[in-house]
């Protein structure tokens, strides 16, 4: 019995090495054609003026891939942005509200102020808003076309009433 299972895998193992050695012999194209092949496919994309991807001119510009784009932006801005704020702080003697009296002291005409603000605060209340959103998306909660939309005018708003708030507020 043992014999006769080592005679049939022996004798299965030659016929898959076989097998293997023909198949590739046979799918396998030769490096040069397949390069000749790609060289003439791309040259003719470009002799047809194709769209070569990735390429922005052949996306609409849609609510929800700028909502993402702007999630993605204000993410590493308050990486970058707090990360350099934090280091500077510690590294400046004083404490915080000097800085603030020392602003206060500069007499900034009110628009200049009011952007500023509406600058800091927006990545913050955006990515954090919006984020709640990803995470319901992970959470597979809200993905139909319809709700990814009518959340994403739900955050735009709700971003620009807590932002307003704030500038204002404060
Ligand atoms: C200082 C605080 C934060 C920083 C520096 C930060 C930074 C980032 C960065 C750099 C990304 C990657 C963006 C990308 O490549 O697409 C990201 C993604 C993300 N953040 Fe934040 N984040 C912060 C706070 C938060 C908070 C409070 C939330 C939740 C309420 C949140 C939720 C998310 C989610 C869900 C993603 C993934 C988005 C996706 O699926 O594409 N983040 N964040």
């Amino acid at each position: 019995m043992a014999m006769a299972q080592t005679l049939l895998r022996s004798l299965g193992r030659q016929c898959l090495l076989r097998n293997q050695s023909v198949f590739l012999q046979k799918s396998l194209p030769s490096s040069s054609s397949a390069y000749t092949e790609m060289k003439e496919f791309w040259s003719k994309n470009r002799r047809l003026e194709r769209p070569l991807s990735p390429h922005l001119s052949i996306y609409a510009k849609e609510l929800t891939s700028g909502l993402s784009l702007i999630h993605r932006a204000t993410g590493i801005a308050m990486a970058v942005g707090v990360t350099t704020i934090s280091i500077t702080l510690f590294a400046l003697p004083g404490e915080f509200p000097t800085y603030i009296d020392f602003v206060k002291s500069l007499a900034v005409p009110a628009p200049i102020i009011i952007a500023a603000k509406y600058g800091l605060c927006f990545p913050v209340t955006y990515h954090y808003i919006n984020g709640i959103r990803h995470l319901c998306w992970d959470w597979a909660m809200g993905f139909e076309l319809g709700r990814v939309y009518k959340t994403g005018y739900f955050v735009v708003s709700l971003v620009a009433c807590v932002c307003t708030g704030f500038v204002f507020g404060c």
